[in-house]
């Protein structure tokens, strides 16, 4: 097999010089959140554990001049993709065409910044999957063994286990599935069933059949997989706890391929594997891979160069990688996902911070995409404009635990945080200067001691919130910006320019501009969380400073040059009525729908 150059070269693959990087500066970032599956419009559990994390990050990073990539991409084979389309009565490409289309112009629409959205289908990740595939066999590191699986002669497939249900061999329950008993909750071998049958087409014309398989034998390299996360400081400690929690389960040898028609074909030697033919990749075999895949994909559309950020023998030992997925995730990327990486004894670019979620619960019980529980990315767009979910998802993040969604505390947390703190505070401050100062930053005054506390305040505040982005705690960076602007609140309060006017218009005008300032300044510190407001408060300024502020308050409270023309915005938060709180509880379920 050719080396991995010749092998990228000849596929297509070529050099092109980056665009400028400051060796030394630690300043660039790779970013990835977990691939989302491509059998429909994802739920706002899906969107608060990966992509909207990693959203946040990568802009807070951009903003301080970081180079950052983004990268996320749809993950589309595998038998949900192959029954999701069948349903949809819909060829499997078809289909995943438009869901990819779907889901990339909902990520749109919530102001996800990937630098690109790729696809897992799309033929870069067909030549790395099959080159890892190639390099771990070289390696020794592949074997083929056979398998014996349930064949539905009906269907003419075979069956993954959990597409086979049938009478449950130790409690009677007759639908259990193939891979264990919802009633009794024992673990189970779809050959244990009795009377089993296909939830694919519900025939029991079924029967036994041999298979071989390709099986990568993690087994082998437990020893480096467990020194690889020892290496890996910065794991935070749900990730750790997750990634031990499988090394001392024991690594077992896992199949990477699968009987089905569509995914990624397996080869030998760059040409189809003998005897596998009418196999493909295991599905979180390839998904993973298509991070470097996706970024190929970019690469090749923008004319940069996709090494620098992936090998480390080409520039990539120098890029901080960090990955956000939530827990079921973990493990693939702490214990498979190296495995291939590391395996292939090539110089890849492994994750050096992997920043995992618990989950968003709906109420007690869990979204769920089957069963159509909860609010989907799409549907919450319908009801509210993206930042009131984006600021709900964020100040909840599922950190520390799982935390339950419910409309309550999203109507407590929009009404007081945006629409009274926030969005009170603009307004309030804008339409004084309008109406007060013709609509222009005023000149004049000096600070006194209110703002002299203002200023050590803010510093605070944005080192804490700085600190807090820079350490990925998201819940408690969204804490650090609410209380910048109740901060904020606080001081607008106290000096009251409404009363000061009345009496010393010099110091009424330099409390006016000291708020300008701190709404201009909330703009930069917002626009992570809530970007859309973010851009519409800078809307309102001639000149609003731009990029990530630094701690000193004062210098980031005396930014607006004097004399700069004013546009009030629309009212920024409308506060959500009891009444469209009855109406989603109806409308979605909510407490009582809790299965
Ligand atoms: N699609 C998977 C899920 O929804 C996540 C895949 S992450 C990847 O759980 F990196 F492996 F692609
Ligand atoms: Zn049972």
């Amino acid at each position: 097999m050719p080396a991995f150059g010749e092998h990228f070269l000849r596929a297509g693959f070529c050099e092109v010089a980056g665009a400028a990087y400051k060796p030394g500066l630690m300043s660039r970032i790779l970013i990835t959140s977990a691939l989302p599956y491509i059998n429909g419009v994802k739920h706002l559990g899906n969107l608060a554990g990966s992509m909207l994390p990693a959203d946040v990050y990568a802009r807070f990073q951009r903003a301080r001049g970081a180079e950052v990539l983004y990268i996320c991409a749809t993950d589309e084979h595998g038998t949900p993709a192959e029954l999701a389309a069948a349903e949809a009565g819909q060829d499997v490409r078809a289909y995943c065409d438009e869901q990819h289309a779907i889901q990339k112009t909902i990520g749109d629409a919530f102001g996800l910044s990937w630098d690109w959205f790729g696809r897992s289908s799309n033929p870069p990740n067909h030549r790395l999957t099959q080159h890892f595939c190639e390099a771990l066999e070289k390696n020794g590191l592949i074997e083929e063994r056979t398998d014996r699986m349930i064949y539905s002669l009906d269907d003419k497939r075979f069956l993954p286990d959990r597409y086979v249900e049938g009478t449950c061999p130790h409690c009677a329950w007759p639908k259990a599935r193939g891979d264990q008993c919802d009633n009794c909750g024992r673990l189970l071998d779809p050959m244990d069933l009795k009377d089993p049958y296909s939830t694919v087409s519900g025939s029991r014309n079924l029967e036994v059949r041999e298979t071989r398989h390709l099986y990568l034998l993690q087994s082998k390299l437990a020893e480096r997989i467990r020194a690889w996360v020892d290496s890996k400081a910065e794991f935070p400690a749900l990730t750790r706890s997750i990634a031990y929690k499988h090394l001392d389960e024991g690594l077992i040898d896992r199949g990477i391929t699968r009987d089905l028609a569509w995914g990624i074909p397996v080869t030998q030697d760059g040409a189809p594997r003998p005897g596998f033919e009418e196999k493909v990749f295991y599905v979180w075999f390839d998904a993973p891979i298509e991070y470097i895949g996706a970024t190929v994909e970019w690469a090749e559309a923008t004319g940069a160069a996709w090494e620098r950020w992936w090998r480390t023998d080409q520039g990539a030992a120098d890029v901080r990688y960090v990955e956000f997925m939530g827990k079921d995730n973990v493990a693939f990327h702490t214990v498979s996902f190296p495995a291939t990486l590391l395996g292939s004894e090539e110089p890849w670019k492994t994750v050096d911070v992997l920043k995992s979620f618990n989950w968003l619960n709906w109420y007690g019980g869990k979204f769920s995409t089957s069963g159509k529980r909860g609010v989907f990315m799409d549907t919450a767009l319908e009801l509210l404009p993206a930042d009131y979910w984006r600021w709900y998802l964020t100040a909840n993040a599922p950190e520390s635990a799982d935390s339950p969604f419910t409309w309550e505390q999203f109507q407590a947390t929009v009404n007081s945080d945006l629409a009274n703190v926030l969005g009170n505070f603009v307004n309030r401050i804008l339409k004084f200067a309008e109406v007060r100062f013709e609509g222009v930053v005023p000149a004049g005054g000096t600070p006194g001691a209110l703002e002299e506390k203002l200023f050590a305040d803010v510093g605070r505040g944005i080192e804490a919130l700085t600190a807090s982005l820079d350490a990925m705690t998201i819940r408690k960076a969204a804490q650090d910006l609410r209380e910048l602007w109740v901060v904020g609140n606080g001081y607008l309060t106290e000096a009251a320019p409404w009363t000061a006017i009345k009496t010393d218009p010099e110091r009424a005008a330099m409390i006016v501009r000291t708020g300008l300032n701190l709404v201009a300044l909330f703009s930069r510190l917002s626009a992570p969380f809530i970007p859309f407001t973010a851009g519409a408060i800078a809307g309102a300024f001639e000149q609003c400073p731009e990029g990530w502020p630094g701690a000193d308050g004062r210098v980031e409270l005396e930014r607006l040059p004097a004399g700069g023309k004013l546009t009030v915005p629309p009212v920024l938060f409308s506060k959500v009525e009891d009444a469209q709180v009855a109406e989603w509880t109806e409308r979605f379920g909510g407490a009582e729908a809790e299965a």
